[in-house]
This record gives structure tokens, C-alpha cells and sequence, in this order.
């Protein structure tokens, strides 16, 4: 019987990283029926590619994708890559075969994600988003909150996505800052996990009201080889126009009747990776920000009188998901965990057959909300879904 998964990841730079950890240690920490190997690491960065896969462990390299997707030695194809690759990739893959764990946003646009979602299920391969923060506990917990009935009818979703990394005009034009290779701004790359988890705790949204703004319209175009971690140089003096937005915001309504609201900035100064957002509903409320991952505020009206107030729940013990597989209680972990606890639930799935969520059925609603979001801050209307 087979015992081992090989893996085949394309894109070596910030996820890429992400992503060999969470290959790595998964099987360290909790008990997997494959044992991930990895196989094989391509990107474009010829003269770095050979010390990543040294350092991570990679057993090939290699520079076109292609090879990677037709491999057979590869079982899954891991998409790391800018979002205008991924449909394209995730193509090829699925039609070799291939179960593919897809970084966020799945693609440019409904049409492409609608066609990965039917070619994947065609090849009946597993197919996964990484919207890695549904699998932080404190959020997986929340969700549990919900299920419990803890919070009883929701009436208020409210989040935040705030990042300051652009706010500097000499910040050069990477990709994420062009349409043609991100399609839209904190819109595409921050809403899309703001809206992955409203669906995940509050359920399909139904109706969309956008705004958008740019506040810096060109930047140097950037040297491509230093981008990567947020970080790049400029090429010289050069100027390219920005084609995304800067700031996207949505009032939208829920199917159960709740309402919400969305913000997504590149330009909050001194907000680094600040997502937050809060829960009202008619017996309780939960409050959640990234930047203290473990923690989940909780407010019950179920509390006695007099006693009642957001307590701070530590989701560091045995029972809430993903912690007993890490440290005793207290023993607080971070960001990269979140990539290995879909990684093992990625593997799970694979080896029994079975389905998981976020995938790309999630991902084609998500970008539904999106798109509408973006529609709607143009012609000024509210978009019905
Ligand atoms: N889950 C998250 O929280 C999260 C965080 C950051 C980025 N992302 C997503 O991950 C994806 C990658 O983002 P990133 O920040 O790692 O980008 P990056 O710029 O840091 O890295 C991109 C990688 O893609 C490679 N690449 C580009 N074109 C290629 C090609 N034609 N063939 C082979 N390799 C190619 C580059 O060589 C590089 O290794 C994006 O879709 C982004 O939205 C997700």
C-alpha cells in the first residue's frame, strides 16, 4: 500500500516558504496516513532555486511548470504562484491527474475559477484553497461557538484587513500592484480571506455594496528578482501606472438576514497583517484580531448578572482544535501553523478519498462577492447575487 504523498510545489518566495514548512513539519506533529516527500520545488529564481531546495529539503529542482504538472512522481501539485498563474497550472494539473493545494485567490475571475472547480471535479482530484486562517484554533473554535448555538441568531459581521506595506509612493510596481498579474488590490488578496471566513461563520452573502480608491496612481516598476516577502527594489527611474486599487470596502447582506461589513487597505499605517473582526449575535458575541492569534474574544449573555463582559479565551488547550498536537496549554503558536494544519487535513483527504473546505466550489463564491463588490463600487449600485 501506498505510504508517501509527493509532492511537486511551484513558487519558491513567501508561500513557497509557507508551504515547505507546513510539508515539513506536518508529519512531525500529528499523525498523518501519508507521509508527505518532497519532491520537487520549481520557480523562475535559476540562480537561488538550488540552496532553497537544500534548505528545505527539496529533492529536484526544476524551472518550468510544466514538468512539474506531467511528472510521474508527483501526486500533488502545490500553487504558490502569483494569481494569474494559478488557473492555468491548475488546469494542467487536474487533467494529469494531479490534487492540487492552491494558494489564495484562487483565480482572476468567476470564469476561470468556475472551470477549475468543473475540470478538478471531472479528474476527481482533491482540490483545496488556502484560506489558511480558517485552520488557526481560535477561529476553528469560533466556528464550534457557532455550531453550539453560542451566539444564537447573528445579526453583525464586521472585519478589517489592514496592511501599510505600499504606503510609500517609492514602493515599486510589483506584481500585486498590476491587474494583468493580480487582477485587483487588497480587494483580491485580503478580502478574499475576510470573505472566506464570513461564509465559513455566517454564511453565503447575497447582496454587495462597493467602494474603492487609489491613492498613488504609478510607482517605479519593480526589479521582479527581488520581489517576494513584500519586499522589492525598483528597476531605476522608471515609472509604471498602478492598475489595482489601494483600499476596497463592501456593506453586504447576508442570506440569514445579517449584515456586514468589509475594509481591505494596503495604506493603514503601522498595521502590518491586522486582521480583525467581530460577531454579534442575539445570545452572544466573539471578537477575533490576527495579531493575537490565540486568543478568541467571547462574550455570553448567558453569563450572570453582573458578571458579564468579552472574556479572553486562550485556545491553547487540549480541546480546541489543532492545539493538542503542539505544546501544553499556554504554549502559544503562530502564523506558519496555520499552513501546516491544512496541510495535514489536505493529506487526510487525500488518503480517504474524501473532500475539503475551502476548495474550489469556495473559492467561485468567494470570487461571486468579490467581483460583485468591484462591480458595484463602479456603477455606484448595489449588486444582488
Ligand atoms: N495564504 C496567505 O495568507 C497568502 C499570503 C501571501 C500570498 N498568498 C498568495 O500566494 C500566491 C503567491 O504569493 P507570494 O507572496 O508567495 O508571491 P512571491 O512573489 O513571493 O513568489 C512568487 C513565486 O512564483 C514564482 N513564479 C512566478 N512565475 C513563475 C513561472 N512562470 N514559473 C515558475 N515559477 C514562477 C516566482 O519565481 C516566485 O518563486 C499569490 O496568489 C498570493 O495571493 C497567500
Amino acid at each position: 500500500m501506498k505510504s508517501e504523498l509527493c509532492i511537486g510545489l511551484i513558487g519558491s518566495k513567501f508561500m513557497g516558504r509557507a508551504h515547505s514548512n507546513a510539508w515539513k513539519k506536518a508529519g512531525l506533529f500529528f499523525e498523518l496516513p501519508l507521509q508527505p516527500v518532497l519532491q520537487v520545488v520549481c520557480a523562475r529564481e535559476q540562480n537561488s532555486l538550488h540552496e532553497f531546495a537544500a534548505q528545505w529539503g527539496w529533492q529536484q529542482i526544476e524551472t518550468d511548470w510544466k514538468k512539474v504538472v506531467s511528472s510521474p512522481h508527483v501526486d500533488v501539485v502545490d500553487i504558490a504562484l502569483p494569481q494569474h498563474l494559478h488557473y492555468e497550472v491548475a488546469l494542467a494539473a487536474a487533467r494529469e491527474g494531479k490534487h492540487i493545494f492552491c494558494e489564495k485567490p484562487l483565480a482572476m475571475n468567476t470564469t476561470q475559477a468556475e472551470e477549475m472547480l468543473h475540470v478538478c471535479e471531472q479528474n476527481k482530484v482533491v482540490h483545496y484553497l488556502n484560506h489558511n486562517y480558517r485552520r488557526t484554533p481560535a477561529i476553528a473554535f469560533a466556528r464550534r461557538l457557532i455550531d453550539d448555538g453560542k451566539l444564537g441568531r447573528i445579526f453583525h459581521w464586521r472585519s478589517a484587513y489592514q496592511q501599510d506595506w505600499i504606503v510609500d509612493p517609492a514602493f515599486p510596481l510589483t506584481w500585486q500592484l498590476r491587474a494583468e498579474t493580480a487582477q485587483a488590490g487588497p480587494q483580491w488578496d485580503l478580502n478574499s480571506h475576510a470573505v472566506d471566513l464570513a461564509h465559513y461563520l455566517v454564511g453565503p452573502i447575497t447582496k454587495v455594496s462597493g467602494l474603492t480608491a487609489q491613492f498613488v496612481a504609478e510607482r517605479p516598476l519593480a526589479d521582479e528578482a527581488s520581489s517576494g516577502n513584500l519586499h522589492a527594489n525598483a528597476l531605476g527611474e522608471a515609472m509604471g501606472k498602478v492598475t489595482v486599487e489601494d483600499a476596497a470596502l463592501m456593506m453586504v447582506q447576508f442570506k440569514n438576514g445579517a449584515v456586514g461589513s468589509f475594509e481591505a487597505t494596503r495604506f493603514a499605517t503601522g498595521r502590518k497583517n491586522a486582521l480583525t473582526f467581530e460577531i454579534y449575535g442575539s445570545k452572544g458575541s466573539l471578537k477575533f484580531d490576527l495579531e493575537r492569534m490565540n486568543e478568541l474574544q467571547f462574550f455570553s449573555s448567558d453569563d450572570g448578572e453582573g458578571c458579564q463582559g468579552f472574556r479572553t479565551i486562550q485556545t491553547t488547550e487540549a480541546s480546541h482544535p489543532y492545539a493538542a498536537s503542539w505544546w501544553p496549554p499556554g504554549h502559544i503558536i503562530g502564523y506558519e501553523h496555520s499552513f501546516v494544519h491544512a496541510a495535514v487535513d489536505f493529506i487526510r483527504a487525500v488518503a480517504s478519498g474524501s473532500s475539503i473546505e475551502p476548495n474550489f466550489a469556495s473559492g467561485v463564491q468567494i470570487l461571486k462577492v468579490l467581483e460583485a463588490g468591484l462591480e458595484s463600487a463602479l456603477t455606484q449600485k448595489q449588486v444582488v447575487l
